[in-house]
């Protein structure tokens, strides 16, 4: 009988170290999610309603790093994690949600076919208007898109498809003198336009669906 209160209290005693260590383990499990997802929701970046991108970037912005899940895993790599242009430019891309409509005169940075492929893999509807004189420069990326299912229609006319620009989810253009090119990104002086504002938006759309139509195979 006087044992009673004794053990009542080492009862107590285990039942409040055994919920104390609970806590402190559901704690940690916390802290570590909420890292890892303010990690991942720092690098989906928000459109800005305008800014400029410069190039060239002193050096190349890892694409794992900006734009898996969980991030670069390569101890070795040789790419920049800092913050510059092409690393926005990735962000920008990836943040599509609904739909990406391009045009652009010549693409052989695999980097950027890559994002617009995991796009399409997601579910973002992806469209590529590009010029013929370029489709079969070496290191082109156009073949890459239509093996991956993005439909890619071709200016074969004399004239140059010169335009750089990209529409996102019907919203947000980025245009510029950028090609998405290697050089283009480590080497030119290269400017990149990214805004919301309707008045240069819609305008873009529209020129967009006409040269899809144009160059559509069927239609000819
Ligand atoms: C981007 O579009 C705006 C609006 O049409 C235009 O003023 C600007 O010159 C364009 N930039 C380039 C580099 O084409
Ligand atoms: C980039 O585009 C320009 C035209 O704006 C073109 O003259 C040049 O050859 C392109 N650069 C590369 C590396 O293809
Ligand atoms: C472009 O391709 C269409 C068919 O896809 C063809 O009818 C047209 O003649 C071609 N134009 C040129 C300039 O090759
Ligand atoms: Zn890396």
């Amino acid at each position: 009988m006087i044992e009673k209160p004794r053990e009542m209290s080492t009862f107590i005693l285990r039942s409040g170290v055994l919920i104390l260590s609970f806590g402190i383990a559901s704690e940690i499990v916390y802290q570590i999610y909420k890292r890892v997802n303010t990690k991942n929701k720092g690098k989906r970046r928000k459109f800005p309603k305008t800014e400029v991108l410069f190039f060239p970037d002193e050096t190349v912005a890892c694409k794992s790093y900006f734009t898996d899940d969980y991030g670069c895993r390569n101890s070795n790599c040789r790419f920049t994690h800092e913050e510059n242009s092409l690393s926005k430019l990735f962000t920008y891309l990836m943040s599509a949600r609904t739909s990406i409509d391009i045009c652009i005169f010549v693409i052989t940075c695999s980097d950027l076919a890559e994002l617009l492929i995991q796009s399409h893999k997601k579910g973002v509807v992806v469209r590529v208007v590009t010029d013929n004189e370029q489709v079969d420069v070496p290191g082109s990326q156009i073949w890459k898109l239509r093996k991956a299912g993005i439909p890619v229609r071709i200016d074969n006319s004399s004239f140059f498809m010169h335009h750089k620009f990209a529409i996102i989810d019907q919203e947000h253009l980025m245009n510029g003198s950028f090609n998405w090119t290697q050089k283009a990104i480590t080497g030119n002086q290269e400017n990149i336009l990214i805004t919301n504002n309707e008045d240069i938006v819609l305008p873009f759309i529209s020129e967009f669906q006409k040269l899809w139509l144009k160059f559509d195979p069927n239609q000819n």
